[in-house]
């Protein structure tokens, strides 16, 4: 059965992010069904999913009030288009989110997933501009190595040199300042103990380019594609004094860290600061189905009203934003991340993971741990064993019963929020034997 479904799913199936030889050799894991922190695979096996599914699904898989949502939505209204109607379930999800949103971020702009909420986050910031009528105004500032999705415009702010080599060439010129990357500290500081000093780089480009720069585009708090490059909030924190200072929208791409995860509803909050335009996915909508969207302040969403005779619409939709099955889902993700007080109770799980991945960190020598909410991190040092140790920990964890994928050096955890202790306990375990084993 097994054998079958494998020589099946490599007659026809290209998947992503995947190595396609290597993978043809592998006994790769077929999931089948999964229910709370256990994936299940074909033939009985349950494996703990130690990334949430691709940083997903935060409350869990087979949660019964997302999964009633879904059932009962698609038996009343599967699709109605967004584009001239409106539907309640679309309104109700808006409300709920200008709800939860920091400060004044009150208008929602619905997109498919992440990707297409950072397209639409980019043309909004280019469109603002010229409905202000100030010229110019047509780049961006991001990162390096910050990732905000897979198409083009997304990968032009967002360039991860080993996902996107390949397309250079068709890629809008970018500004990027460097990563602030704590484990590998390009200002040669230690982790917490600095004054920030990477955010001098960020500085520089905004005094030099704020006059030709729409926005800046940040993943706050954590680089997660990047290999889990944890950041201290001061930096965020500076970048919003010189945006307000230069007149600079800030858009905070939350679709990795949204919903929960840093230990607040968004990583902003944490900061203590209010982006201009906010993107979110994954979490939103438990991680069941794809969607997403931007959030934006009056200020933003007044430039695109009508101004007498000039039309200043945002031309820009896809056919399955908004639809009333994912709005649905979300607006009951939403209210079962508030019911269940799936933050809070997530407090004392993430000092667990904290407390274990420093122990489990002890022998090694120059890698660094670091964590935040419900992401937990060991970035290995070449002398550690880099990212052929880290390769190697996975497929040790995997033969015991845990799914982790490391970003190249950078073994992490990033469980569902609604983990039990002994559950986090069995995925430490493992995790542990893992590095003993590769030791
Ligand atoms: C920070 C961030 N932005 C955007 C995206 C793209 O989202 P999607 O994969 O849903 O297109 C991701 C995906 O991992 C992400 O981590």
């Amino acid at each position: 059965m097994i054998n079958d479904l494998h020589l099946r799913d490599r007659k026809h199936l290209w998947h992503p992010y995947t190595e396609i030889t290597a993978f043809e050799g592998a006994q790769f894991p077929i999931i089948e069904r999964a229910d709370g922190v256990y994936l299940y695979e074909v033939g009985g096996r349950k494996l703990l999913d130690g990334i949430s599914s691709w940083w997903c699904v935060n409350l869990g898989h087979n949660h019964p009030r997302l999964v009633g949502a879904i059932w009962e939505q698609a038996a009343k209204l599967q699709h109605s288009i967004l584009g001239g109607m409106s539907h309640p379930s679309a309104i109700r999800l808006a409300e709920q989110l200008a709800e939860i949103a920091p400060g004044e971020l009150t208008h929602v702009y619905y997109a498919g997933d992440g990707s297409s909420a950072t397209e639409a986050a980019l043309k909004i910031a280019i469109q603002y501009w010229k409905n202000l009528d100030v010229a110019g105004r047509t780049r961006f500032i991001s990162l390096e190595d910050g990732y905000h999705g897979d198409t083009l415009g997304a990968v032009g702010v967002g360039y991860v040199e080993q996902f996107h080599k390949d397309f250079t060439e068709l890629l809008p010129p970018a500004t990027r300042a460097p990563s602030p990357h704590c484990a590998d500290c390009p200002c040669g500081k230690v982790a917490g103990e600095c004054e920030v000093d990477c955010f001098t780089g960020m500085e520089e480009l905004i005094r030099k380019y704020h006059r030709v720069t729409a926005a800046i585009i940040v993943e706050p708090l954590c680089q997660g594609a990047a290999g889990i490059r944890i950041y201290p909030e001061e930096y965020l924190r500076r970048l919003r004094r010189l945006c307000d200072e230069f007149d600079l929208l800030l858009i905070a791409d939350e679709i990795a860290v949204g919903f929960g995860r840093t230990g607040k509803m968004f990583a902003c909050e944490r900061a203590g600061l209010v982006p201009d335009m906010m993107t979110i996915g994954k979490g939103l909508t438990g991680g069941y189905l794809p969607m997403s969207a931007v959030m934006l302040t009056d200020k933003i969403y007044n430039t695109f009203r009508r101004d007498g005779e000039r039309i200043r619409t945002f031309y820009h939709g896809h056919t399955f934003c908004g639809n009333p099955i994912t709005s649905e889902l979300a607006s009951a993700a939403i209210s079962v991340y508030q019911d269940e007080d799936i933050i809070n109770n997530s407090q004392p799980r993430s000092k667990q993971l904290e407390a274990a991945l420093r122990r489990l960190a002890e022998p090694l020598q120059n890698s660094t741990v670091l964590t935040l909410g419900m992401i937990g991190v060991i970035e290995l040092s070449p002398a550690d064993g880099g990212s052929a140790r880290a390769t190697r920990i996975a497929a040790k964890a995997l033969e015991a019963g845990l799914f982790i994928r490391p970003l190249g050096p950078a073994v992490y955890l990033w469980p569902p929020l609604t983990i039990t202790e002994s559950e986090l306990d069995d995925m430490l375990a493992i995790l542990k034997d893992a590095f003993i084993a590769t030791a």
